[in-house]
């Protein structure tokens, strides 16, 4: 059993923690979670979370959880052993929990290799020039409202519309469902989030049931009039496996279809503001980096760093376990806080120094079995559109901070107003 970083998280006061959490989900907390995430650090690298279950802050705890062979992902049979039924078996988090994310081996390698690298050389370089064309036709409209009313809102002409343009032309999703799309993906993140309402739970479901309509119909017409896209391909993969059973063919691409479409937005969203946010903020900075746009990958990674667009994740423990001295009971949740990770200044020197030329780590696309399959999209995504940005525009100012919706687990800004 292996025990890595500090021991202290076994003895502290949860009446401390409940506190901590309520700012990290009050307005100041979205606005600027660091010292949430730093006072939560120093209370240990394993914390007990309020409602039972830990918190790893510390940026080798939580890899070790990503990477450990005894975490799991919060499945199905896991969710049926759970007391707490009005949380775990209502309809929006059942059908949420058949996807990818939550899916553990046998069930999760199997389809992890159905999907090969799906964003290889070859993928991305086919996807390149048609997020050029629509970063360009994006930072033109971003530039005549500017023009025109002296401010324009980034999130809902740029920072939105890129990634679900992106993963439409993808998938082959028409663009009159675009805003659909979007809009089901926004209302049915609750039943992802840590503590859901009941009435956020009941949105999540109307959101899951669009879905479903929605995922359905384009995999049905898929079928009718298959072609050399890749939901065709993903259906004669599985007609090949369920041969006797189309109806379980249909229903793990759909599964498929489904949470890579809704995996691929917000956070991608989230990333592109993000990076305007915080390199905007400093005219030195922008025109900097437009002088020396060989540091603008190192620019995305920093902000990556800064402030992941995923603030935590969950694992379960496959059996009893020591965790930085905590013992764990087989079953027990603990939430890998990405943020706080990155922000560990054993990991990353003076974490709150937004810095592009660090090289710092981040475990932002997770780590082991689960890491994410866009990572390479998200990353060609930020490089073209921020190049496309620091061509057109001298500075880029926000005119105010970003707002956020109060959330825990998924970051989402929603609006960032921004002029020249
Ligand atoms: C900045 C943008 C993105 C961020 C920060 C991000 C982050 C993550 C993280 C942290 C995970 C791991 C989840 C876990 O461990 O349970 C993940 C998984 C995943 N991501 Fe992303 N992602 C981004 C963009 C994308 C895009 C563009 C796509 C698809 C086109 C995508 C598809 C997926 C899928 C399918 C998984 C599940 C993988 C698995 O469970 O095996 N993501 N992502």
């Amino acid at each position: 059993m292996t025990v890595v970083g500090d021991t202290t998280g076994t003895t502290l006061d949860r009446r401390a923690v409940i506190s901590l959490i309520r700012r990290l989900r009050s307005p100041e907390g979205q606005s600027n979670p660091q010292p949430v995430w730093h006072q939560l650090r120093a209370l240990g690298d394993v914390v007990p979370a309020p409602w039972g279950g830990y918190l790893a802050t510390g940026y080798d705890v939580c890899n070790q959880v990503l990477r450990g062979r005894t975490w799991l992902a919060p499945d199905l049979a896991w969710q049926a052993r759970q007391p707490n039924a009005e949380r775990w078996q209502t309809p929006a988090t059942q059908a949420i929990s058949r996807a990818l994310f939550r899916l553990n081996p046998p069930t999760h390698t199997q389809q992890r290799r159905s999907l090969g690298n799906a964003f290889d050389r070859t993928s991305l370089a086919a996807l390149a020039p048609g997020v050029s064309a629509q970063a360009k036709r994006l930072v033109d409209e971003l530039a005549e409202r500017i023009r025109r009313d002296g401010e324009a809102d980034f999130v809902t002409i740029v920072g939105d519309p890129l990634p679900v343009l992106t993963v439409g032309e993808w998938l082959g999703i028409p663009a009159r469902h675009h805003a659909h799309v979007l809009d089901f993906t926004h209302r049915q993140v609750h039943s992802q989030e840590l503590l859901p309402t009941k009435s956020e739970l009941d949105v999540s479901a109307q959101a899951t049931a669009e879905m479903r309509e929605f995922f359905t119909g384009l995999i049905r017409e898929r079928r009718a009039a298959p072609g050399n896209d890749v939901v065709s391909g993903w259906i004669r993969h599985w007609d090949e496996q369920f041969p006797d059973d189309p109806a379980a063919a249909d229903e793990t691409v759909y599964d498929l279809t489904m949470f890579i479409t809704i995996a691929s937005l917000e956070n991608s969203a989230t990333l592109l503001a993000n990076a305007v946010w915080f390199l905007g903020q400093d005219a030195d900075q922008w025109r900097w980096l437009r002088r020396h746009p060989e540091h603008v990958d190192g620019a995305i990674e920093e902000a990556l760093r800064y402030d992941p667009p995923i603030h935590l994740n969950t694992r379960i423990a496959a059996e009893d376990t020591v965790l930085a001295g905590t013992p764990i009971a087989k079953d027990q949740m603990v939430h890998v806080m990405y943020g706080a990770a990155a922000h560990d200044p054993r990991r990353n020197e003076n974490p709150e120094r937004f810095d592009i030329l660090r090289k710092g780590s981040h475990m932002t696309f997770g780590g082991g079995a689960h890491y994410c399959i866009g990572a390479a999209l998200a990353r060609l995504e930020a490089r073209t559109l921020l190049t496309e940005l620091l061509g057109r525009f001298e500075t880029l100012r926000p005119v105010s901070a970003p707002t956020y919706a109060p959330r825990m687990v998924f970051r989402r800004v929603t609006s960032l107003k921004v002029s020249t």
